[in-house]
């Protein structure tokens, strides 16, 4: 079903796009011409939290609902472009206050709660670096990013405290715990609230330069330990026209990104781009439910809504009975990201909301959308769409050589745009490593069809996509082989219908322990204690050897092929 084509008729567009030519502004645009979209300093430097909310709290949406919040237990909360300035301003001087420089790393390990939006704004102010820490994260996963990180502020609350207790004796650059739920200073720890109450509502924003590193944020590979990839601030330029031209965010909108700050969506696309364009946004604390959604949509009168395949796929089994219980007419476009959107996932989206799923590919890495499906544009089911305006995509073969039409090879895009990281924290081989000649290496596999739209094969290396969540392989490892039962591990990303990938672990026990029901589950629970939550093998065999290379190196491939009953290729270099 390749070939099918959603058409964009008049009935799918019910707003005009701001993107309303495609191929003109993709044949015009260069990402110069946009610097007058951002707000610059006189002296010719920027501050991307100045041009996420305080342009806009000096300006005519000073007191427009920037953010509608509702916490898991139902308390709900507004907060203004005013109010965000002003509370970005305290948690700055609460950061100037405890001694915090241009370039240190300040870090935040919580839920999706208000402190988290304008604690990464204010540290922004700064000229910090800012860095976020998925809530699932357990002990290791922490100490990893935070070691390596040499983070000097974390804030975090008072449960989640208690993982970061148990690393802190051994992260002797993190200097202050800042809890946004305690009243008063506990066990080597400020409260956030008592701070904030001194501090001065006006801060002076640092004015940085556009190639300033802004924030951070750790990913994983398929070996080593993950990388901290930094982002500049002139990085929101990118994510202020992407979330203009594929979002298609105007300011009226209530736009409602279902990612959270841990992961590069819920900052490009929950804080910074969008912001950026004057939106109320839509924060959800709670945990992922159907019918919770499905009210959420309606109660806000959510126009725009940001979601992931896996969200999409759970809301289909969820069955069409149940969105049609409610009002949600006022959805007028709807997107994607994360992982493949299979064209069933587009097409309901049409069924249901009367508009289809529009999907958008990119990664950490790369700041913000490189490939969209456009409001204006048609659908092919399935495509991941075109380059955004400004991006040089192409798909290349092992050597950087650019590859035609319909034939397979590396996603690659042409570096500089203002998105691209900037570095990799202290890995500067590594960075320059995903470069060659003259291409930004994606890691993912694809091709390109004779009308220019891109699809997606896979990945060309171990890294796990699970429920849009990526995963390494190694870490995953290596935390296995710290339970105490455990002597080896391989692991793999096994297809699913719902999750896209689940986590597959083959395991080799200790001599004399024997494989039981019982004991998965406890390695289970020991994985998501330590590593994190939603890293966890769904899956555990329990096998008497891996396939390794002669040097020692378990050959994931082999195991992924053999799970998947497909023909194994060269074993040639393989011992067992
Ligand atoms: O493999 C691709 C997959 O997610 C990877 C990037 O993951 P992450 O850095 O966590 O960023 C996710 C949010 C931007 C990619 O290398 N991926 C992302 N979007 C898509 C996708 N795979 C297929 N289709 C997509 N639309």
């Amino acid at each position: 079903m390749r070939d099918e084509i959603i058409k964009k008729t008049k009935e799918l567009l019910p707003k005009e796009p701001s993107l309303n030519d495609y191929d003109k502004t993709y044949q015009s645009f260069e990402w110069k011409q946009a610097y007058k979209e951002l707000d610059w300093f006189e002296d010719n430097k920027i501050n991307a939290a100045y041009n996420a909310v305080d342009r806009n709290a000096q300006g005519d949406r000073k007191n427009k609902v920037a953010l509608y919040w509702e916490s898991d237990d139902g308390q709900k909360l507004k907060y203004t472009f005013l109010d965000l300035m002003e509370l970005s301003n305290k948690f700055a001087n609460v950061l100037k206050n405890l001694g915090v420089e241009r370039g240190d790393r300040v870090f935040f390990f919580l839920p999706r709660v208000p402190e988290l939006y304008y604690g990464f704004l204010g540290t922004l102010k700064t000229g910090a670096i800012a860095g976020t820490l998925f809530a699932a994260f357990g002990e290791q996963a922490l100490f990893d990013r935070l070691q390596n990180s040499a983070a000097k502020i974390l804030v975090t609350n008072k449960e989640l405290k208690e993982r970061v207790d148990k690393i802190k004796g051994d992260l002797p650059k993190l200097e202050k715990i800042l809890l946004v739920d305690a009243a008063r200073g506990d066990r080597g720890a400020l409260s956030l609230p008592r701070e904030m109450s001194g501090a001065s509502e006006e801060f002076k924003v640092a004015h940085m330069d556009a190639d300033e590193s802004a924030f951070m944020l750790y990913t994983s590979g398929t070996t080593g330990k993950p990388k901290g990839i930094i982002h500049q601030h002139l990085a929101i330029l990118h994510q202020h026209m992407s979330a203009k031209w594929a979002l298609d965010i105007k300011e009226d909108d209530i736009y409602w990104c279902t990612a959270d700050p841990g992961w590069v969506t819920g900052i490009a696309y929950g804080i910074l781009g969008t912001w950026s364009l004057g939106a109320a946004t839509l924060v959800y604390e709670g945990r992922f439910s159907p019918a919770k959604w499905y009210e959420l949509l309606q109660e806000y009168d959510v126009t725009v809504w940001y979601t992931a395949p896996t969200a999409i796929r759970i809301l289909m089994a969820a069955g069409d009975e149940l969105p049609r219980k409610y009002d949600l007419h006022q959805l007028r476009h709807l997107c994607s990201v994360g992982e493949p959107l299979n064209p069933e996932g587009v097409k309901w989206g049409k069924k249901i909301f009367g508009i289809p799923f529009h999907d958008t590919w990119w990664q950490t890495e790369t700041g913000g959308i490189l490939i969209a499906n456009y409001p204006i544009m048609d659908i092919k089911p399935g495509s991941m769409g075109k380059p955004l305006p400004g991006i040089i995509a192409g798909i290349v073969d092992d050597n950087g050589k650019e590859l035609p039409p319909m034939r397979e090879g590396n996603i690659a895009i042409r570096p500089g745009w203002p998105g691209m990281m900037q570095k990799i924290w202290r890995r500067q081989q590594k960075y320059e490593s995903c470069f060659i000649n003259n291409w930004y290496i994606s890691g993912d596999r694809g091709y390109k069809d004779k009308d220019g739209y891109f699809w997606f094969i896979g990945r060309a290396d171990d890294v796990i996509k699970t429920a849009g969540e990526r995963v390494g392989p190694f870490e995953v490892e290596s935390a296995l082989v710290e339970h105490p039962s455990v002597v080896e591990a391989g692991v793999i990303g096994k297809p699913d219908p719902i999750r896209g990938e689940i986590i597959k672990a083959f395991v080799i026990l200790k001599d004399g322990v024997k494989g039981s029901d019982k004991l998965v589950e406890d390695i289970q629970k020991y994985i998501k204690k330590h590593l994190a939550g939603h890293a966890y093998p769904r899956e555990i065999e329990f096998v008497n050897s891996l396939p390794k290379t002669r040097s020692g190196k378990i050959v994931r491939r082999f195991l992924k092929a053999k799970e998947m009953g497909l023909p194994i290729g060269d074993t040639s270099t393989l011992v067992e």
